[in-house]
C-alpha cells in the first residue's frame, strides 16, 4: 500500500485527490490548518476513513513540515496548499510570495532533510498564471512565462525551484501547469462559483443583481474532477516532467454567465461597452449583470488557453471528457439544490 500525504487536503483540488488515491488503496494523509472552526467542509465525509489522516500544519512553518514528513515518509506528495486567489495576492503580496513561493522550498528541502530525496515523488501545483500577458496563443509547456500578478510571480518561484531540486539532487518532482479547473466545490470568490451560485439565487428571489469585473476575460475552464487525475499521473511516469494540463477549449466571463443563467431559465442578452455593459433578462428587461470597477485588477490575465498534446500523448488523458457545457450544469445544479436547501445560504 502506498502512502500520500497532501497539503491543502481541505481545498477544491486537494479534497478530490484525496478521495481519489483513498479508492486506490492509498494510506493519505492531508495536512490541515488550526483555525477557529473546526469544520473541513470538503473533507468531512472523510474524516471516519481509517486510511485517512490529518496532521496541523503551515507552509509558513518549516519544523512542522519536517516533523509531518519525517512521520509520514509518504512515496508521493503532493503541494497543494497555497493563497491561491489572484486578486487577493495583490492585497497580501509578502504572505502570498512566502507560501506559494518559499513554501514549496520548504517542502522540498523537508523531503531531503528526512532523507527521502530518492524515495518521495513530489508533485507541485504549478499554473497557467506563469503565461499571464501571454507571449504565445494557445500556450504549451514551451510558451515563454510572464507572470503578471503577485500570486503569478510566486508561483513561478515554485516552478523553477522544482525544476532546481529536479536537476541538482535527481530528485523525482513535476510541475503541473494547471489551467482554471472549477466544480461544485470551487471557493464562492472565484469567478466561476460566483456566477453559478447569483444564477441560482436570481432565480430564487433572493439575490437582484450580480456585480462582476472583466467580462471579456477568457479562460480555458476544465472539470477539477478530471485534472486530480493528471497530478496522480504525473507521479507515476518513468521520469518527472512538467506538464500542461488543460481542456483546449476557451470561453469568455460573459459567455459563462450566459450559460449559468440559461441553465436557471433565464437568457441573458449584454448591452453596452466596459463599465456600463449590463446583463439584460430578455423576458423581464431587468438588469440583472451589471460591471464594477471594484473587481478589475491592477493587472488582469486575459487571454488563457491551453494545449494539452503532451498530457494526452504521454499521460493518456482525455481533457474532453468533461466538456464546458456539462460542467457549467454540474455546477448550476449543485447550486439551485444548496440555495433551495439553505433559505439564507450566504447571501
Ligand atoms: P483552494 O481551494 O484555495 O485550496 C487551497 C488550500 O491551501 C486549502 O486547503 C488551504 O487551507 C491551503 N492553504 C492555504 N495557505 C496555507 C498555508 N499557509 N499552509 C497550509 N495550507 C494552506 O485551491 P485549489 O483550487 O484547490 O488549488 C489547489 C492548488 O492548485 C493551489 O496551489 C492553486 O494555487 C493551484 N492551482 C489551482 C488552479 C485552479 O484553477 N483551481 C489552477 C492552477 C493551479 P484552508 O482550507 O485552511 O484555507
Ligand atoms: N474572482 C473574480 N471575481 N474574477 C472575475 C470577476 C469577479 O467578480 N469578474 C471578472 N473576473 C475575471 C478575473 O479578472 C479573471 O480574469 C477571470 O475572471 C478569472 O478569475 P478567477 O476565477 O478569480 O480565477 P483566476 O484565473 O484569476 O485564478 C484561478 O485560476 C488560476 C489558473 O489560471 C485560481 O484558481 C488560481 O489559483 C489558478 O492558478
Amino acid at each position: 500500500m502506498k502512502t500520500a500525504l497532501i497539503t491543502g487536503v481541505t481545498g477544491q483540488d486537494g479534497s478530490y485527490l484525496a478521495e481519489l488515491l483513498l479508492d486506490k488503496g492509498y494510506d493519505v494523509h492531508g495536512m490541515i490548518r488550526r483555525s477557529s472552526v473546526d469544520y473541513h467542509e470538503r473533507i468531512e465525509h472523510l474524516k471516519g476513513n481509517k486510511r485517512f489522516h490529518l496532521h496541523y500544519g503551515d507552509l509558513g512553518d518549516s519544523m512542522s513540515l519536517v516533523r509531518i514528513i519525517g512521520a509520514v515518509r509518504p512515496d508521493e506528495l503532493y503541494n497543494l496548499a497555497a493563497q491561491s486567489h489572484v486578486q487577493v495576492s495583490f492585497d497580501v503580496p509578502e504572505y502570498s510570495g512566502d507560501v506559494d513561493a518559499l513554501g514549496c522550498l520548504r517542502v522540498l528541502e523537508a523531503v531531503r532533510l528526512c532523507g527521502l530525496a530518492e524515495s518521495c515523488r513530489v508533485y507541485q501545483a504549478s499554473t497557467s498564471e506563469l503565461f499571464g500577458k501571454v507571449e504565445e496563443v494557445p500556450q504549451r509547456e514551451t510558451t515563454p512565462f510572464h507572470p503578471f500578478s503577485p500570486y503569478a510571480v510566486a508561483k513561478q518561484y515554485g516552478f523553477w525551484i522544482v525544476k532546481e531540486y529536479r536537476e541538482a539532487y535527481g530528485m523525482y518532482c513535476c510541475n503541473g501547469i494547471l489551467f482554471n479547473h472549477e466544480s461544485e466545490r470551487r471557493g464562492e470568490t472565484f469567478v466561476t462559483r460566483k456566477i453559478t451560485l447569483a444564477a441560482a439565487r436570481i432565480a430564487q428571489g433572493k439575490q437582484d443583481k450580480l456585480y462582476l469585473g472583466n467580462l471579456s476575460s477568457l479562460r480555458d475552464w476544465g472539470y477539477a474532477k478530471d485534472y486530480v487525475q493528471c497530478m496522480w499521473l504525473m507521479l507515476q511516469q518513468e521520469r518527472p516532467d512538467d506538464y500542461v494540463i488543460a481542456t483546449g477549449e476557451q470561453h469568455s466571463v460573459r459567455d459563462f454567465c450566459r450559460l449559468a443563467f440559461h441553465c436557471v431559465g433565464i437568457e441573458l442578452d449584454f448591452t453596452g461597452e466596459g463599465e456600463n455593459e449590463k446583463g439584460i433578462d430578455r423576458r423581464t428587461g431587468r438588469v440583472l449583470v451589471e460591471v464594477s470597477p471594484a473587481f478589475y485588477r491592477p493587472t488582469d490575465v486575459v487571454n488563457l488557453w491551453g494545449d494539452p498534446a503532451k498530457a494526452r500523448r504521454e499521460l493518456g488523458w482525455d481533457p474532453t471528457s468533461t466538456p464546458f457545457e456539462e460542467l457549467v450544469r454540474l455546477m448550476v445544479e449543485n447550486d439551485k439544490e444548496l440555495v433551495r436547501q439553505h433559505e439564507e445560504y450566504r447571501t
